[in-house]
């Protein structure tokens, strides 16, 4: 039988949280063959609620599930964890300023950074969700120096995934038969949703989506929004926000990453940039990767038309003043 792999998730009595962690058990994150022990953080004010996720997950009786840890001590949480999921942050409320919220995730960043450089499983691979999670991300890497760069990465599979679905809708055609689509960037309103190299599988071979669409207007215009859009879209129609779909985009971001991504496939993930496609470097910026032996490899040689080097380069520069707002906010 295998070994359990120990999966941290911060922010575990929230709604991702929620969505998360049961996704996690059941195996769809790492396997059906893989066990896990869960690790789970919250601060002291969600303690209770953090202790029925807890129960809950007891109450499930998942097989591949061996143990649980609950906890608001960072250092607990962090002890020998191999995958970790930090979804953990300071959300906006009403009337704060962008300052204000950077502020305070890069301080929940900062120190968590030290603690999973310091108690964490060798190797141990890091997805950041909590937005504003290229940055947060970032800090991450700058505060834990020991912890390899391409090991901390940030999820923008949800706006990949939102990307196939939209397609899939479009053309009536099955979301799985859809791929290669690609998120540029930023997880935020500037991100790139770009679909200038993906395909269809169609009863008469792989279609390029241009192709099969034939309307540019939609997939240069309302596509694009849509995309862009969407998360604020399910916070008007939900009255919160996205948490199965994030949850969902999670354990597929981590699976692709260990387990490896399918021949002739590309998924999206935010890394750190060695300034590929001349987006910056030394940012944690969104690229189609593939990945094979527990690594990611930022696909290279695509062709960028002049639409979308605007939209590469300022979705980048957005990262880039993120960086100095963060960089602010420290000193
Ligand atoms: P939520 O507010 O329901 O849950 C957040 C949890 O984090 C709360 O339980 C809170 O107590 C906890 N928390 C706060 N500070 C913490 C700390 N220092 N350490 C550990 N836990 C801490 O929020 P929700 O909906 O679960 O979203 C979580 C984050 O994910 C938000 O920042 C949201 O903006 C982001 N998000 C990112 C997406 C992406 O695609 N990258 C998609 C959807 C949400």
């Amino acid at each position: 039988a295998k070994e359990p792999v120990r999966v941290l998730v911060t922010g575990a009595a929230g709604q991702i949280g929620y969505a998360l962690v049961p996704m996690i058990a059941r195996g769809v994150m790492l396997g059906a063959d893989q066990p896990v022990i869960l690790h789970m953080l919250d601060i002291p004010p969600a303690a209770e609620a953090l202790n029925g996720v807890k129960m809950e997950l007891v109450d499930a009786a998942f097989p591949l599930l061996k143990g649980v840890v609950a906890t608001t001590d960072v250092v607990e949480a962090c002890t020998g964890v191999n995958v970790a999921v930090m979804v953990g942050g300071f959300p906006r409320k009403e009337g704060m300023e962008r300052k204000d919220v950077m502020s305070k995730n890069v301080s929940i960043y900062k120190s968590q950074a030290s603690a999973l450089e310091q108690h964490a499983a060798p190797n141990c691979k890091v997805l950041v969700v909590a937005n504003p999670a290229n940055t947060n991300a970032l800090i991450l890497k700058e505060f834990a120096p020991s912890i390899p760069a391409k090991n901390i990465t940030c999820l923008t599979r949800l706006d990949h995934n939102r990307a196939l679905g939209q397609i899939s809708e479009k053309l009536n055609v099955q979301v799985s038969d859809v791929k290669n689509v690609i998120i540029w960037g930023n997880h935020s309103s500037t991100q790139y949703p770009d679909v200038n190299h993906a395909t269809v599988t169609t009863p008469s071979g792989e279609k390029p989506v241009r192709e099969l669409v034939k309307d540019d207007a939609w997939l240069n215009g309302e596509f694009i929004t849509t995309v862009q859009q969407r998360g604020a879209a399910i916070i008007k129609a939900r009255k919160l926000s996205s948490a199965l779909s994030a949850a969902s985009a999670a354990c597929d971001h981590i699976r692709d990453w260990v387990l490896g991504t399918p021949e002739g496939t590309w998924v999206s993930m935010g890394v750190y940039s060695d300034g590929s496609y001349n987006a910056p470097a030394g940012v944690i910026y969104s690229f189609p990767v593939t990945c094979k032996n527990g690594e990611w490899t930022i696909v290279q040689g695509l062709a960028i038309d002049e639409f979308s080097r605007k939209k590469l380069d300022s979705t980048g520069a957005e990262l880039t003043e993120e960086k100095e707002l963060a960089y602010s906010c420290l000193s």
